[in-house]
């Protein structure tokens, strides 16, 4: 089984895909992690965040790893923990970069899809409908108004301890979302299959609700 979640930045989706995942019972993938986690190995290596050659041998040399715990879904890259280092500013602004990267993501891809070939998965990102798993039984896309996407991820943020103003998260989500819509290489877009769901004016709980009735109907 798969299940497609893709929609623009802080829509909800890793939230949701979070708790969907853990009523079916399913793997969630977070592959915005994934991408995540590239560029903060660049950055960490001191290696350009264009240089597409040199992430994809740092990738081969670090793997990147879930590791599910009682509260939480953790990240690693090798054998260190990045699971808050891959949400502070610098990643967030440089990763529509890395992201637009042919040779990165055919890697990271392909391990989305190993992830999905071994097990039943909720899988979010940007081109999960569209290109990591076109055939997935499932697909979503989740969409909400910019401020109350700053909004959302102001106050993960602050739950995170991290204190970045408002208005500059505003303005990182409106360049993330034209980046990652305008790229060459499998750019954020609605699937033709995918089923559209706003969460603007929605709580997280009315929103995993839509979700699984979108599945159960689906199915
Ligand atoms: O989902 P999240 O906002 O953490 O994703 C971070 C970045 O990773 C996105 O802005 C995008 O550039 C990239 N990404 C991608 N394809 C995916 C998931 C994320 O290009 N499937």
């Amino acid at each position: 089984m798969q299940i497609a979640i893709d929609g623009p930045a802080s829509s909800g989706k890793s939230t949701i895909a979070k708790k969907v995942a853990q009523q079916l019972n399913f793997l969630y993938v977070d592959t915005g992690a994934m991408y995540r986690a590239a560029t903060w190995l660049a950055q960490q290596n001191q290696v350009d965040f264009g240089d597409a050659l040199k992430i994809t041998l740092l990738l081969k040399k670090y793997p990147i790893n879930f590791k599910l715990t009682k509260t939480q879904q953790l990240v690693f890259v090798g054998s260190t923990d990045v699971t808050q280092a891959i949400r502070t500013s610098i990643i967030s602004q440089n990763v529509s970069q890395v992201s637009a990267l042919e040779e990165v993501r055919h890697l990271l891809v392909q391990q989305q899809r190993d992830l999905a070939n071994q097990n039943n998965v909720v899988m979010d990102g940007r081109d999960i409908g569209t290109v990591v798993l076109p055939q997935a039984q499932v697909k979503i896309f989740m969409t909400a108004s910019v401020d109350e996407r700053a909004q959302r991820r102001y106050q993960e943020n602050l739950a995170r301890n991290i204190k970045t103003p408002l208005d500059q998260l505003q303005q990182e989500i409106a360049t993330r979302d034209y980046k990652d819509s305008h790229r060459k290489i499998s750019p954020l877009k609605q699937a033709v299959d995918a089923i559209l769901l706003d969460t603007t004016s929605l709580d997280i709980d009315q929103v995993v609700q839509k979700v699984l009735e979108i599945i159960q109907l689906n199915l």
